[in-house]
């Protein structure tokens, strides 16, 4: 049987620790879906098509993985798919509660799907999306936590 995954997040924008993951779970499975939320309630720094469109250039060489954006609940999203996996980071004990909580809810919404918890590489334990947006917005620099592509983006804010 073919097992086909999610990887649902905000990814604003994509970072080397996403990167990471997104790589293990295209070894473990044999189609994975990069699903980005649009999540207007984070009022993300960028938006849903910039995100869409940084993930799958920094993606591009992974041939079974493949980028979309969605808004609504994510079980329902899997169902439509028909991805019976959902893949999610646990960096930390920090990250453990929160994603304890959201993988319950999600068995209660949906049965049929299962959440898989993968960990990143040590170097990539502390890095997150809000730091390196931070850290961008400060005019510090973000070459070592994320693909070249998004630092370009990033750099580009410095300057508006
Ligand atoms: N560096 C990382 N290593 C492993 N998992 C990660 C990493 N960054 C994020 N994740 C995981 O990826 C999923 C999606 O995360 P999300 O899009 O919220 O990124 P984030 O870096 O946590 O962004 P933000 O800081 O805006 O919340 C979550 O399960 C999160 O735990
Ligand atoms: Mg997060």
């Amino acid at each position: 049987m073919k097992r086909h995954a999610m990887y649902p997040g905000t990814f604003d924008p994509i970072t080397n620790g996403h990167q990471d993951l997104v790589r293990r779970a295209a070894g473990l499975f044999d189609r994975v879906i990069v699903a980005i939320a649009s999540n207007p309630h984070k009022a993300p720094l960028f938006t849903l098509e910039q995100r869409v469109d940084l993930a799958r250039r920094v993606l591009a060489d992974l041939p079974n993985v493949e980028v979309m954006g969605y808004s609504g609940l994510t079980v329902e999203f899997a169902r439509k798919h028909d991805l019976s996996v959902v893949v999610r980071g646990l960096r930390a004990v920090s990250d453990f509660e929160f994603e304890f909580q959201l993988a319950n809810m999600s068995r209660h919404l949906a049965r049929e799907i299962e959440t898989v918890f993968l960990t990143p590489q040590e170097q990539f334990t502390f890095i997150s999306s809000s730091l390196i947006r931070e850290i961008a917005i400060l005019g510090g620099e973000t070459k070592e936590f994320v693909h070249p592509i998004v630092e370009a983006e990033l750099k580009k804010l410095k300057r508006s």
